[in-house]
Formats: C-alpha cells, sequence, structure tokens
C-alpha cells in the first residue's frame, strides 16, 4: 500500500535489526515462542514481515482502515475455499 509512514522500504533494516537485538537476549527461543507486538501497525507491512517469521501478533492502530488491512494480513492465511471464488 503506497502510504506516507509506511516502514516497507525499512523491513529489511528492521528485521536485521530486531533479530540481531533478539539473538542478545533469547539464544533459545524461536519465532514461533515469542509475540512480536506492532503499536502503530498502520498498513500491517511490519507485523506481517515478522508473522512469516513465525511469531504470533499483537497489532493495534486507531484507524479502522488499518484494522482490516492488518486483520487480513495476520490471520487470513488460511487454504481459500475454490467455490467461494468461482
Ligand atoms: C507511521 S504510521 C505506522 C506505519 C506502519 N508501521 C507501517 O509500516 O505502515 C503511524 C500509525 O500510528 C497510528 N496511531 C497514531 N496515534 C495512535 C494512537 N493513539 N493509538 C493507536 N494508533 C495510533 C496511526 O493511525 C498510523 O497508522
Amino acid at each position: 500500500m503506497n502510504y506516507i509512514g509506511s516502514k516497507y522500504s525499512l523491513i529489511d533494516f528492521l528485521e536485521k535489526s530486531i533479530n540481531k537485538t533478539l539473538s542478545l537476549y533469547n539464544e533459545t527461543k524461536v519465532p514461533s515462542e515469542m509475540v512480536f507486538a506492532d503499536l502503530f501497525a498502520g498498513t500491517g507491512v511490519v507485523c506481517g514481515s515478522f508473522k512469516k517469521q513465525g511469531y504470533s501478533i499483537i497489532a493495534n492502530d486507531i484507524q479502522y482502515y488499518s484494522y482490516v488491512i492488518t486483520k487480513h494480513m495476520i490471520e487470513n492465511d488460511g487454504n481459500l475455499d475454490k467455490y467461494i471464488i468461482m
């Protein structure tokens, strides 16, 4: 989503920096054992990228658009029923 303030272009930097910091403190934990909290989720690209790594996600934003987009990005990961889209 093209949106001023989106951190899309910073995702690689954010992932590397956060994972490097985590490695200093959580040597034995894997992403599936941790929760990533995105308190100003916006377009959901940041928490969406951490979900792909296996983290459980808590997302928050005051805007309804963000709720809709982010709910899709972090919850809509089941298989599509082909009869619904035909
Ligand atoms: C810079 S944007 C977040 C960008 C997001 N990380 C992304 O990559 O799309 C800041 C977000 O903070 C939200 N926000 C501002 N004040 C807030 C508040 N008091 N509570 C919750 N969300 C708030 C805005 O709605 C906006 O989506």
